[in-house]
């Protein structure tokens, strides 16, 4: 990293396609004792990216070839604490938002002073410094059960879940909207499992390329490829005794699913060109917020491998089918940072806390965490008012039209049914081998039934699931 000047200087890259602005932001922040590096397209930044490391990146949202947007989801697959703000015309404030949305820090509208530059520059380094503590701190605390956060019945009921899973060997499937708190429910399970001082292995999936993917899994021999010059253990052997989580497993190529399905039947491998096998005893956890079966359906996964992943499902309920856990999960984010920041204690206004509560989170608990973080360090005082959270919290088509409905008793309800119900239908048929007579005998229902609440939880019977 960049040797710092003091706190609030910064290593900086600026992205632009009009080179006048690129010009002036390396005049004006060097002239504030940063170090800035400048990208005329997002190709040249990603590869400075990889190459750099970086506090924070000023993003022109307009470019040619690859756009601001495109450029913040790549840079942050490389770089996911990376601070980004966007530089963008009044006439494109829209999209603007929804960078925020996809994780920008904040942006500035052009044409800009120099005063409004430095200051949002300020203002993100400062959240640089945070989320670089607060990965420190984490990595402090080994991710235990404890940092899970809730209040509602709804958690409550899928903890107990896990909890009874954790007893168990059994492959678990989690499934939930993006940011609902699946990887934590699988280092949950772990480590109330047996399994706790044993390894916990997570691998996401969607992040690597799927050559890499399978070298990082399988490990390899001296010379399995140009470029093997050492023998490589892979994961799937530093997790041994321990717990696998396979994350967003929905991105898995075919190729690698028939290899995974091999290892689960057999329980073993062979590392790449390797000639002897060699066997594994792992707890597999796969998580994805796809639809699984729909991916069967496209031919995009094998069904005999889903249903070998899911013999539990355990799916994380939306934060907004979470009556009571918005407050909570918001008291501890902020005691969260003022702890970091070494302050005081850090509270919502009674206005900015009924906002919190009123908005939809389609991102969820993520999002959550996110909105606060920005606002720890906007607010005055330790008080975070409704001018320090994004406008689009207020937005009152949200508010109406999508927030009423899904916290009203009923919708609520029926959404922990659905959970329910699903997990109950496919660990039944699980216990039967997908034998639909004799689960439906079990449940004391009809078949005719059994097959509707399958439809209606969208469960596969084992003849289905083996052809394939
Ligand atoms: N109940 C909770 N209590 C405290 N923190 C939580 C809770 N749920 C989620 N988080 C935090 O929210 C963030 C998102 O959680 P996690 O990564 O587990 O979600 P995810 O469902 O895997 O998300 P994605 O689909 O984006 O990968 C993490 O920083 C996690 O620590
Ligand atoms: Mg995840």
């Amino acid at each position: 990293m960049a040797e710092r000047v003091s706190p609030n200087r910064g290593s900086i890259l600026v992205v632009d396609d009009d080179r006048a602005v690129l010009q002036s932001c390396e005049n004006i922040l060097t002239d504030e004792g940063h170090e800035v590096q400048t990208a005329g397209h997002g190709m040249a930044a990603l590869d400075l990216l990889k190459r750099t490391c970086f506090d924070l990146a000023l993003v022109d949202l307009k470019m040619p070839g690859m756009n601001g947007l495109e450029m913040l989801e790549a840079a942050r697959r490389i770089k996911p604490d990376l601070v980004v703000i966007i530089f963008t015309a009044y006439a494109t404030i829209e999209t603007a938002v929804e960078a925020i949305k996809l994780g920008a820090f904040n942006y500035v509208t052009k044409p800009f002073t120099a005063l409004e530059l430095v200051a949002t520059v300020e203002k993100g380094l400062m959240r640089a410094d945070l989320a670089r503590q607060s990965v420190r701190r984490r990595e402090e605390s080994a991710a235990g059960p404890d940092n899970i956060v809730w209040q509602s019945s709804v958690m409550e009921a899928t903890l107990n879940t896990l909890r009874k899973v954790a007893q168990s060997d059994a492959n678990v499937l989690i499934t939930g909207e993006s940011g609902t708190g699946k990887e934590l429910a699988a280092r949950f399970v772990h480590f109330a499992s047996k399994r706790a001082n044993q390894p916990f292995v997570a691998v996401d999936c969607a992040a690597i390329p799927d050559n890499l993917l399978e070298s990082e899994l399988f490990g390899y021999e001296k010379g399995a490829f140009t470029g093997a010059d050492h023998k490589k253990r892979g994961l799937l052997e530093l997790a041994d005794g321990g717990t696998l989580l396979l994350d967003e497993i929905g991105e898995m190529s075919m190729n690698l699913q028939a290899r995974l399905l091999r290892v689960l039947q057999e329980r073993v491998f062979r590392r790449l060109g390797a000639e002897k096998v060699t066997s594994v005893n792992i707890r597999l956890i796969s998580s994805t917020n796809r639809d699984l079966l729909a991916r069967v359906r496209q031919e995009r996964f094998r069904s005999d491998l889903l249903f070998r992943l899911n013999v539990v499902n355990v799916q994380m309920p939306p934060l907004r089918a979470r009556q009571g856990d918005v407050a909570v999960l918001c008291r501890h984010f902020l005691d969260l940072h003022a702890r970091n920041l070494g302050g005081p204690e850090i509270r919502l206004s009674p206005e900015a806390a009924e906002a919190m509560e009123q908005y939809r989170w389609p991102g969820n608990v993520r999002e959550l965490q996110n909105i606060l973080e920005r606002a720890v360090v906007l607010n005055e005082g330790g008080i975070i008012s409704v001018a320090d959270l994004p406008d689009f919290i207020f937005d009152a088509v949200e508010l109406h039209e999508q927030a009423a409905p899904h916290t009203a008793y009923k919708a609520v309800r029926s959404a922990w049914i659905d959970g329910q119900g699903r997990q109950y239908f496919s660990e039944l048929l699980a216990r039967h081998n997908g034998n639909v007579s004799s689960a439906a005998r079990e449940a004391q229902i009809s078949r005719k039934s059994f097959y509707q609440l399958m439809k209606k939880f969208n469960l596969e019977p084992r003849r289905k699931a083996l052809e394939s």
